[in-house]
C-alpha cells in the first residue's frame, strides 16, 4: 500500500459517504457547515454589495487520482485548510511587484516540512494538485482508487460566490507582466487556469 493513499476507504466510497459532488474548481466537495449568525460583509468597502455573510463556513475538499488537481482561484476571506489524509501540494500567488509565489505540500510527514494546516489569507491566488510522485507511484487498480488528498476547508466570513474569482489568462499575464520571464511563468501556470 501506497503512503499517499487512505487505508480505510477508496475514493468512491468517501464520495458516497461524505456526500461529495464535483466542484467547479476540480475535486469534489460537499459544504459541511454554514453558521446561521450572519455578520455584514467586511468586504462593503472594496465592493459595497452591502451583503451579510455568514460568520463561517466549512467543507469537505477531495482530490482523486481521477481528478486530481483545482483551478488557480482567489476568495475575499481567509481560508483555514485542515488535513485529514493522503498529501497535495499547493501552489499560492500573493499578488504584489513581485507576485510572491509559494509552495506548500500539505502532508503527515511533518517533520519533512509537509504541513497538516495551511491558512490562505483574502485575495491571494491558490491551486491544489496531488503531486504528480504520488499520482505516479499509484500503480495498481487498488492503489489508484485510494490515491487523494481528504481536506477540511473553513472560511471565514462565510463562503460566498460574490467574494470568489477563477484566474483568467488575462488576469495571470496581469499578475506577471513587469516581471522577466513572463512567459515561463504563463506556460507553468496556463494548466490550472
Ligand atoms: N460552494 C461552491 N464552492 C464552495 C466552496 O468552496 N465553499 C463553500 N462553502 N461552498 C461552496
Amino acid at each position: 500500500m501506497s503512503r499517499y493513499t487512505c487505508n480505510l476507504s477508496t475514493n468512491a466510497e468517501l464520495i458516497a459517504a461524505l456526500s461529495l459532488t464535483r466542484h467547479s474548481e476540480g475535486g469534489y466537495f460537499a459544504e459541511t457547515d454554514r453558521q446561521d449568525e450572519l455578520v455584514p460583509s467586511p468586504y462593503a468597502v472594496v465592493r459595497p454589495d452591502g451583503q451579510l455573510r455568514s460568520v463561517a463556513t466549512s467543507i469537505f475538499y477531495l482530490l482523486t487520482y481521477d481528478e486530481p488537481n483545482g483551478v488557480f482561484h482567489t476568495n475575499r476571506s481567509v481560508t483555514y485548510h485542515i488535513l485529514h489524509h493522503g498529501r497535495v501540494e499547493y501552489t499560492l500567488i500573493a499578488p504584489g511587484n513581485p507576485p510572491r509565489i509559494e509552495r506548500v505540500i500539505m502532508g503527515a510527514n511533518v517533520a519533512a516540512g509537509e504541513r497538516r494546516q495551511l491558512i490562505v489569507g483574502g485575495g491571494v491566488w491558490k491551486m491544489s494538485k496531488i503531486p504528480k510522485a504520488d499520482l505516479v507511484g499509484a500503480k495498481s487498480e487498488e492503489e489508484k482508487a485510494r490515491a487523494g488528498c481528504l481536506i477540511t476547508e473553513v472560511v471565514t466570513p462565510g463562503f460566498q460566490w460574490e467574494d470568489h474569482q477563477f484566474l483568467t489568462k488575462s488576469g495571470l499575464q496581469e499578475l506577471f507582466q513587469e516581471l522577466p520571464g513572463v512567459e515561463t511563468k504563463m506556460l507553468e501556470f496556463l494548466p490550472y487556469i
